[in-house]
């Protein structure tokens, strides 16, 4: 199977060893199968809700990865919504340990031993999903790797609103499509008192920070487009506080761009 330009950024951006990666809304599990690949986590789970797609996949995940005596491959699959994601189940390995944080309940880099990963659906669909998993475990810290596909500006205002602390961010173009990919921590502290030591900004900000002259078109698609789209909803009436908002933070970028040029 070959991975896609996006799968394989994602697949980029896991970086930190973690105990347990969800491939949520996994369809055939590309990228799931390739973290097993990586060896990036002790477990991949995937997770989708359609059954007779996880049936086939468990299918191949046996045939491919079997799950031997020597464990050399840790998986499960999961047909339930991601919204019920039990990420509790695994959350003792969240709590800061005696010996690394004393009389402290600050989560280390070194504690956050989950990875949730949703990509391809909707950006406000996630949004409801990432709310949804919070909202249920709200003492669990857990990083997630989200690539929406549209609705990016709303779902970046959530992980605001939630004192989300950012990591990193993409953007890529695949298959003439453009992709934000956003990594971020959910910290149980830093919600609790709305504060975030990195928080994450409505429209991004590393991703129009173009390294290279390829990547400098990229972005200026980007823009254009991204700018385009809310034009064309607050022309068709449709201008609520989003639209508004969403144009004015696009429009400064743009300008921001246009004078470093
Ligand atoms: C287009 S695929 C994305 C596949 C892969 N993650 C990617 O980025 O290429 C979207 C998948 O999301 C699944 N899905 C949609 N809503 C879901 C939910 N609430 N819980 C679990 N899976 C869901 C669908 O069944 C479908 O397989």
């Amino acid at each position: 199977m070959k991975m896609s330009h996006r799968l394989t950024s994602l697949a980029d951006m896991v970086e930190q060893p973690y105990t347990h990666i969800w491939d949520c809304c996994c369809d055939h599990g590309f990228l799931g199968a390739e973290l097993l690949k990586r060896n990036s986590a002790k477990h991949i789970h995937f997770v989708d809700i359609v059954a007779p797609l996880m049936q086939q996949l468990t299918q191949k995940l046996q045939l491919f990865f079997p799950l031997d005596a020597q464990q050399t491959y840790n998986w499960s699959v999961h047909c339930i919504d991601v919204a019920t994601l039990p990420i509790d189940q695994f959350a003792n390995a969240n709590k800061p340990s005696e010996k690394d944080a004393p009389n402290s309940d600050c989560i280390d880099e070194a504690d956050i031993k989950q990875l949730i990963i949703i990509a391809g659906v909707g950006g406000d669909l996630m949004k409801v999903m990432v709310e949804a998993i919070i909202n249920s475990n709200p003492n669990i810290a857990v990083d997630f790797l989200l690539c929406p596909v549209h609705h990016q500006f709303k779902l970046r205002q959530m992980l605001a609103q939630y004192a989300f602390i950012y990591l990193d961010e993409k953007l890529i173009k695949d298959n003439q499509r453009y992709y934000e990919i956003l990594k971020v921590r959910y910290q149980p502290k830093a919600a609790l008192m709305g504060l975030a030591t990195a928080t994450v900004s409505p429209v991004g900000e590393k991703i129009w920070q173009a390294q290279t002259t390829q990547q400098a078109e990229v972005v200026q698609g980007y823009i254009n487009k991204t700018l385009n789209h809310y034009r064309q909803r607050s022309k068709q009436a449709i201008m609520d506080n989003e639209v508004e908002l969403a144009i004015m933070a696009y429009s400064a970028v743009a300008k921001n761009l246009s004078e470093s040029d």
